[in-house]
């Protein structure tokens, strides 16, 4: 597949990383692609990943996946141009203010980002795993799980099977408005993960028989 990661610092570093080591074909979408920075990233990965400008970096991709800061989340999407039928996938978690969530309850950073990329098939996927655990890293030798949600069936199985081969669970948990209960469940992961000392290897995982 081809994916757009758009984002070049944690979780796009970590997506490109472990998506191009199974064959994918990755360009990371930056501000700045050609910028020392980004070549030394680039180089660093290998695999084939290549940079380039925002809406660039999209031509063709059957997957884009948001992976920018919540403040810089709306401007990203409008410079990447018409979205219209386009599988989105929104990693972003609306922070604002250190850890705070700017939206809950009666909305969420999934359905904002649904509205600012028209016509878009979003997925809201990946926000509650550590960036560092992107490599699929198994925790007490289970796999982490990674719910997913969005409107449209299709996407969703895309997305999922794309997550499930970097070594995830995942887990249709519904329609995007489950994002309100997605965004919520990142910040009790940080927090374990920072206040609570945990460190960085926890990950959250449903059990079922
Ligand atoms: N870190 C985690 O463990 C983690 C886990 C799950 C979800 N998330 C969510 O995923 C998103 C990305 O997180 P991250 O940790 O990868 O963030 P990050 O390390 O700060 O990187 C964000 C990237 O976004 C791009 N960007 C575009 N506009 C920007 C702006 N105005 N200011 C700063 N960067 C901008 C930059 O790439 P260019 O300079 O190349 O444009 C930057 O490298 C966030 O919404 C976060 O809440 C993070």
């Amino acid at each position: 597949m081809r994916i757009a990661v758009i984002g070049s610092g944690s979780v796009g570093t970590g997506l490109a990383k472990s998506w191009s080591a199974l064959g994918h074909s990755v360009v990371i979408g930056s501000r700045s692609p050609e910028s020392e920075r980004i070549i030394d990233l680039i180089s660093e990965i290998g695999n084939g990943v290549t940079a380039a400008g925002l809406s660039e970096s999209v031509v063709g991709a059957d997957v884009i996946v948001l992976a920018v800061p919540w403040s810089a989340a709306e401007i990203s999407i409008a410079a990447l141009g018409d979205l219209a039928d386009r599988i989105v996938v929104d990693a972003t978690n609306p922070f604002v203010k250190g850890l705070n969530l700017e939206i809950g309850h009666t909305d969420s950073g999934g359905e904002q980002v649904a509205k600012w990329a028209t016509g878009a098939k979003v997925v809201k996927a990946l926000n509650i795993v550590d960036a560092r655990l992107l490599n699929g890293r198994k925790l007490e030798s289970r796999e982490i799980s990674i719910p997913i949600c969005g409107d449209d069936s299709e996407s969703k199985e895309i997305v999922a099977d794309l997550i499930a081969e970097l070594g995830f669970d995942v887990i249709d948990a519904g329609k995007l408005e489950i994002s309100r209960l997605l965004e919520p469940l990142c910040l009790l992961m940080i927090k374990l993960s920072m206040k609570k000392s945990l460190g960085n290897a926890i990950g959250f995982r449903v059990l079922r028989d």
